[in-house]
């Protein structure tokens, strides 16, 4: 099974998200192994791993791969020997300006592709100009992709009504691109959990004397969860 965050705008939370999801409770229970794998030649999670390596943290049921090569088929061969010994992959791919060869190979390759999406008219803007582009040719080529595509509403104010936001990406988006039944909040504790290697579960412990910032990690904690809920919803239903 491949699950790939795709945005080829920058910043949209793909890698904080791929890594939190390769951790959470929910994706253990359903998988014996999952590879968390990096497509971004900046290698942002390739230094985190390094830094969790030099940590010791716990890594268990996770492996983790950094594929930055742009040639198509060394990516293509290093994913299907990936694929062989892993239950899950996990991709995140870079914000790409030109190009956009690991958006185009993620999106081709993927079961499920979750597309991180700020609601604002720039991010639309280049929503429809730079990536609906490519999910469209990819299902011309291959009819199968259709349903393999959806948008999470990210960087979500709290205090706002998720189906408002919901309702409102569902309104705008073209028929071959869903949204997942869930948002991606904006909270502060995002910018700093992942220091020394960690993910949010060690982040929750190293604050637990603080309870405010524990509040907030616990939080960040259910949304995880109830992310990764939703993906393996749609992985069942794309699976019948
Ligand atoms: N839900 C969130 N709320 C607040 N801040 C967030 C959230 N998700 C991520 N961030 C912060 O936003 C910044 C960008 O996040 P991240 O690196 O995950 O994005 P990205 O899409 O992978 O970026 P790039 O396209 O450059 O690879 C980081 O500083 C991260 O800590
Ligand atoms: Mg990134």
């Amino acid at each position: 099974m491949i699950v790939s965050l795709v945005q080829t705008k920058g910043g949209t939370g793909k890698s904080t998200l791929a890594l939190n999801l390769a951790f959470s409770k929910k994706m253990w229970q359903a998988f014996d192994s999952i590879a968390l794998i990096e497509f971004d030649p900046q290698g942002t999670l390739r230094d985190w791993w390094q830094a969790r390596e030099e940590n010791h943290w716990q890594t268990k049921k996770v492996s983790f791969h950094h594929i930055s090569s742009t040639q198509k088929e060394v990516v293509q061969d290093g994913i299907k020997s990936i694929n062989l010994h892993n239950d899950l992959l996990i991709i995140d791919t870079p914000g790409e300006s030109t190009g956009k060869l690991h958006t185009k190979i993620a999106c081709a390759i993927s079961d499920l592709v979750v597309i991180p999406t700020r609601s604002s008219t720039n991010e639309e803007l280049a929503l429809s100009n730079k990536l609906l582009p490519i999910l469209k040719e990819i299902i011309k080529i291959n009819p199968q992709k259709q349903g393999a595509f959806y948008i999470l509403p990210a960087f979500v104010n709290p205090r706002s009504t998720k189906d408002k936001i919901l309702q409102y990406f569902e309104e705008i988006l073209p028929p071959y691109v869903g949204c997942l039944a869930c948002v991606f909040p904006l909270r502060s504790v995002y910018e700093n959990f992942n220091r020394d290697g960690m993910a949010m579960q060690e982040y929750m412990k190293s604050v637990k004397n603080n309870r405010r910032v524990y509040q907030q990690a616990s939080k960040t904690m259910n949304d995880v969860e109830e992310i990764a809920k939703t993906i393996l919803q749609c992985l069942e239903v794309r699976n019948t």
